[in-house]
């Protein structure tokens, strides 16, 4: 069984102090009720470090929310995936949707990103959705494809063991509307499907493909209940802990 994989997306919220606390929160949250699922924080990267040190000795994983592909250089604001790593990031999130919307991410750059996060060992939630003028039109799954086949460009499936998909569909995030869970299970099926097809059963078959779009505790069971949905990406909802918490315990108990 895919083990569920239950992601906050802090996005640029939080303070130094309020990171802390929160990471503290859920730090102390997992480690007293263990759930069978992973669980990761994605703080801004200014907090990263401080983060780490308080998630130390829990299960709590760390992400980034994006990297720059090159390694080192004069990139003025960006951050690499070494420095990611280095503060002690297990994971980083390639992608977003905001990533693409307002600072010109194109598939052939996430292209980039995959491969140089790859190439550093680092597991990535590679983020796909279509916006909602596409989903009316029905062009859901042509915009899934294009974004699958030119994020994923180039490489092997031994390359993407330790990738993760995140559905998110864009006119479900932040927005309160969550896609019902037959049209999120409807998209993973199909990412699962052309993953089979473009690299191999055995992959697609272990691949996890997370829900992301207003997941709260009141709707993540019946989400996560579904055969293809193996865990959320949360926004809003991560950023507080009993919410975030009720995300993780309701996976938790899909996974017993
Ligand atoms: P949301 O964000 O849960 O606030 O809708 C999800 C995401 O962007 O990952």
């Amino acid at each position: 069984m895919r083990r569920k994989f239950v992601a906050g997306n802090w996005k640029m919220n939080t303070t130094f102090q309020s990171a802390q606390a929160l990471a503290r929160e859920v730090a102390s949250a997992v480690a007293a009720s263990n759930p069978a699922v992973d669980v990761a924080v994605c703080p801004p990267a200014p907090f990263l470090w401080s983060v780490k040190q308080i998630l130390a000795g829990s299960p709590v994983l760390l992400g980034g929310q994006n990297a720059y592909f090159e390694k080192s250089g004069a990139f003025t604001g960006e951050t690499s995936l070494d420095m990611l790593l280095d503060v002690g990031c297990e994971w980083v999130i390639l992608g977003h949707s905001e990533r693409r919307q307002f600072f010109g991410d194109t598939d052939a750059i996430i292209n980039k990103k995959v491969a140089a996060a790859i190439a550093q060992k680092l597991g990535i939630m590679f983020c796909v959705g279509e916006v909602l003028e596409d989903r009316q039109a029905n062009r859901t799954e042509a915009v899934l494809t294009t974004q699958l086949e030119g994020g994923l460009a180039g490489f092997t499936s031994a390359q993407l063991s330790k990738l993760v998909i995140a559905y998110e569909p864009v006119w479900a995030i932040g927005t309160g509307v969550t896609a019902s869970p037959e049209q999120a299970e409807s998209a993973h099926a199909f990412i699962r499907d052309w993953m089979a097809s473009r690299f191999d059963a055995k992959l697609a078959a272990e691949l996890r493909i997370q829900y992301g779009g207003s997941v709260k505790p009141e709707n993540a069971k019946e989400i996560l209940s579904k055969p293809n949905v193996d865990g959320a990406l949360v926004g809003g909802a991560s950023l507080k802990s009993d919410q975030f918490m009720g995300i993780v315990n309701a996976a938790a108990e899909l996974s017993r």
